[in-house]
């Protein structure tokens, strides 16, 4: 990708081999079977092969979390019926009394979350712009036991530091985990535990699907300890996907390369535009040098995704209606990272369980628009962009 660093040359193989090894059933399939079976046959009570029951293990969930694992570095991939449902298993590491500190701008549901569930089973939170890496020390506590990313942001594409900060977080305590949400580059673009981070979330509903058709969550990590503890959640939570989610999901990856590759171009493509047109106000895209954070991405990630924020110039939310009318090719939906092209204004779609308040220190105004740009061909993505902006100011 122009600009980012060299991304790993064996990740599109590994994308397609890992985890599905047709040596692992008898049948040698190529494509990996959907085992829909929910309890398996046991020689003797509790002397089982190697599964019991598919709330704890399936193996169709199975080839997908080690493909996962493998794309992330990490040694082991758990799955979940959502990235919130994963969100969730992870937040059960933590106890009544402890306390964590979390990005200010995140995905709105992760936002209600902390706020109106967690904060009220007697962890505390604090919510602060890490990108402003001084800002952290301040507020790390001795029952301080987790920092949440999300890098980048959902939706003002903030680019935080990781390395830097699980740097500050281990120098003052070892055992503080750090996770990052990377949903919004998938690891093609950006693998955060070869940067120090502990657990790395998504969403896979997004770009590790690609096809708008399966809701799922993941979470990877390389440490034994947490690995256990979160396998035992997992089954003892319960918010896992099905063989069939698993298999499509799996499927989808085998193409995360390529797609990721296109998405990058084409974003890129089209923020460049954006930038120059007299009814754009501001572009965010951390592949532009105007974006705060572009030598940090171009440095921690290998390229950029489809996501853009635009703010269209004016300020006014019936210029933003009249921009949603007007355009024929992105489809006006929440959701991001699908094949297909999509915008949806944040302020009354995914961010509306974020208060007044809370928007407005973020910046996200009634004329901030989400575009996730998808695998059409990019000069008509830009022509219809570009008729829809028109209309809109006219
Ligand atoms: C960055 C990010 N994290 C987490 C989630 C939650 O994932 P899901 O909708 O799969 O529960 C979303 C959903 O939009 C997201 O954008």
């Amino acid at each position: 990708m122009e600009g980012f660093q060299k991304n790993s040359a064996t990740f599109a193989t590994r994308a397609i081999h890992v985890g599905c090894e047709p040596e692992k059933w008898n049948s040698m399939a190529v494509v990996p079977p959907i085992s829909l079976a929910t309890t398996f046959k046991q020689d003797a009570p509790a002397q089982f092969k190697q599964y019991e029951y598919s709330r704890s293990g399936n193996p169709t969930r199975d080839c997908l979390e080690k493909c996962l694992a493998s794309l992330e570095e990490a040694q082991f991939g758990l799955v979940f019926a959502s990235g919130l449902a994963a969100t969730t298993t992870v937040m059960h590491l933590l106890s009544a009394g402890d306390h964590f500190i979390t990005m200010d701008d995140l995905y709105g549901g992760t936002n209600r979350y902390f706020r109106k569930i967690v904060a009220r089973q007697g962890i505390s939170v604090d919510f602060v712009d890490t990108t402003k890496l001084e800002l952290i020390p301040p507020l790390l506590k001795n029952n301080t036991k987790l920092i949440w990313l999300e890098t980048p942001t959902n939706p003002t594409l903030k680019v935080t530091d990781i390395a830097a900060v699980v740097k500050i977080a281990k120098d003052f305590n070892k055992d503080i985990i750090v996770v990052v949400d990377n949903t919004f580059l998938s690891p093609y673009f950006q693998r955060p535990l070869t940067l120090g981070a502990d657990l790395v979330l998504h969403s896979c509903t997004k770009y590790l699907n690609g096809h708008t058709d399966v809701v799922m969550g993941a979470v990877c990590t390389s440490n034994n300890e947490l690995h256990d503890r979160l396998r035992f959640l997992q089954n003892a939570i319960g918010g896992v996907p099905s063989p069939f989610d698993c298999y499509l999901v799996n499927r989808s990856l085998k193409t995360l390369a390529v797609r990721m590759t296109q998405h990058g171009k084409s974003s890129l493509a089209v923020a460049k535009f954006l930038e120059q047109h007299p009814a754009v106000e501001k572009v965010l895209h951390p592949g532009l040098p105007s974006h705060p954070q572009h030598e940090l991405a171009k440095r921690q990630c290998y390229g950029h995704s489809g996501m853009i924020t635009v703010y269209i110039k004016g300020d006014d939310i019936n210029i933003t209606k009249k921009f949603f009318e007007s355009l024929k090719l992105f489809t006006l939906a929440e959701s991001l990272g699908g094949y297909e092209s999509l915008c949806e204004l944040p302020s009354l779609m995914t961010h509306a369980s974020v208060s007044a308040e809370e928007r407005a220190k973020l910046g996200i105004t009634d004329s901030l628009v989400r575009l996730s740009v998808g695998l059409e061909d990019t000069q008509e993505l830009i022509s219809d962009l570009d008729q829809a902006l028109k209309a809109a100011v006219a």
